[in-house]
């Protein structure tokens, strides 16, 4: 298994000084730049648009993770690719047809996720996880950085690590929600491969990063 990749989200960094922060990040070693887009209707908090994100992309080289929390989606797909997004990841309650809007990002030359809510089931993929780079797996409920891990999501990344493996694909297996020293080993025995963290990532300010990330990694 190839090493763990940690994406730290911007949701916790200085959104006063967010390309500083991006820089600073990508500094430290983050391996994708987790962009958390809310629109208030979805879910009950209001972050950032691709006028953000488009407005961040010099900062760095490293992709762009963007995680649509919106919803009707579809009409904001193309935004986002534009801005500069490297995968754009959806929630299948998001639209009323999630494999088209799959289709979509694949047919703007993006890399697709679709992102599972904590009680929404790993059966949710079936049909649709061989055309898809990413699946995003909520341990906690989206909305709001610095929530709890929630245990029962362990099982459900075990479920989707044993669907990926059968069916032989490199689909990255992302967990986003609750990440930290302790909870990171878990994620990644359950055969997580990707890590989102923004309490985790950011705390401690510019010097603590590198170290932070580190300890993610468990190196
Ligand atoms: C929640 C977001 C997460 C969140 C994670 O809706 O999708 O990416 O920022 O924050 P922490 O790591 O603080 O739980
Ligand atoms: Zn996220």
């Amino acid at each position: 298994q190839q090493p763990v990749r940690i994406a730290p989200s911007i949701l916790s960094a200085d959104f006063a000084r967010l390309g500083e922060e991006v820089r600073a990040i990508d500094e430290a070693g983050a391996d994708w730049i987790h962009v958390d887009v809310m629109d208030g209707h979805f879910v009950p908090n209001i972050t950032i648009g691709p006028m953000v994100v488009k407005a961040l992309r010099p900062h760095t080289a490293k992709p762009f993770d963007v995680h649509l929390m919106i919803s009707p989606i579809d009409a904001y797909l193309e935004a986002f690719a534009e801005a500069g997004a490297d995968t754009i990841t959806v929630h299948p309650e998001a639209g009323p047809h999630l494999h088209r809007t799959i289709q979509r990002i694949k047919s703007l030359g993006k890399r697709a996720g679709v992102s599972l809510n904590p009680a929404t089931p790993a059966k949710m993929l079936d049909y649709v996880l061989e055309e898809i780079d990413l699946v995003l797996v909520m341990s906690v409920n989206p909305g709001f950085g610095g929530q709890s891990f929630i245990e029962s999501q362990l099982r459900k990344i075990e479920a989707i690590r044993k669907q990926i493996d059968k069916l032989g694909k490199p689909i990255d297996l992302e967990v986003d929600g609750g990440i930290d020293r302790v909870t990171a080993p878990r994620a990644i025995a359950a055969g997580a491969d990707a890590l989102v963290a923004g309490t985790a990532t950011f705390t401690g300010g510019p010097p603590a990063y590198a170290g932070n990330i580190r300890a993610l990694r468990g190196s």
